[in-house]
């Protein structure tokens, strides 16, 4: 059982502050033709990042989701479950792949390489947040936003169960 931390790790300001010079750390490594978000915890990082990046929409960057998950409603990770790339067209495209968090790396380990054999010429990672204590799979992302500790969180988009993505900051979910 776990319940939810009566503080936040990370708050609304310093979350709205680093995905702002995230999103200039994005925009001066290049132009990338199309993001990708990943379902459903990215839905709400996705939506400030690409607001905080207006250059790239004047140059026509495309945005787009497509849905992985573990099987398992648990804090633990399964097999993955991929849909809705079937009909995505990534030739020569340059890629910015987005997800909620990093953690044993094993999502973005399997999806890189299934974005290339789409034909995406290039494909760059950008996470909000980072958990590199639980890493098993030898991957790091291009861009991102906050490398925290070993705690299972909540909100800005992450959920326990489909629980709490909507809260407005980063909670910890405390073992009780
Ligand atoms: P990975 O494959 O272990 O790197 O896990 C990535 C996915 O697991 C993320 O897209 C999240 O959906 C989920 N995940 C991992 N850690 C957390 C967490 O602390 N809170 C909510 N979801 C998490
Ligand atoms: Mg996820």
């Amino acid at each position: 059982m776990y319940k939810l931390s009566s503080k936040p790790l990370i708050s609304k300001a310093e979350l709205s502050e680093r995905v702002n010079s995230l999103a200039a750390e994005i925009a001066a490594a290049g132009e990338f033709d199309i993001l990708l978000g990943i379902l459903t915890g990215s839905f709400i990082f996705v939506s400030d990042l690409v607001r905080a990046m207006p250059k790239a929409n004047e140059k026509g960057m495309r945005v787009k989701f497509f849905k992985a998950s573990s099987y398992g409603d648990s804090t633990e990770h399964g097999s993955l479950k991929v849909s809705g790339l079937e009909n995505l067209e990534l030739a020569g495209l340059r890629v910015l792949l987005v997800d909620d968090i990093l953690d044993t790396g094993n999502t973005l380990y399997r999806l890189v390489p299934m974005l290339k054999e789409r034909g995406a010429a290039v494909v760059k990672t950008c996470v909000l947040l980072d958990k590199p204590s639980r890493r098993e799979a030898p991957i790091e992302a291009d861009f991102v936003g906050f490398k925290i500790e070993n705690k299972f969180v909540v909100g800005y988009g992450l959920d326990y169960a489909d629980d709490y993505r909507t809260l407005p900051e980063i909670m910890t979910m405390e073992e009780v």
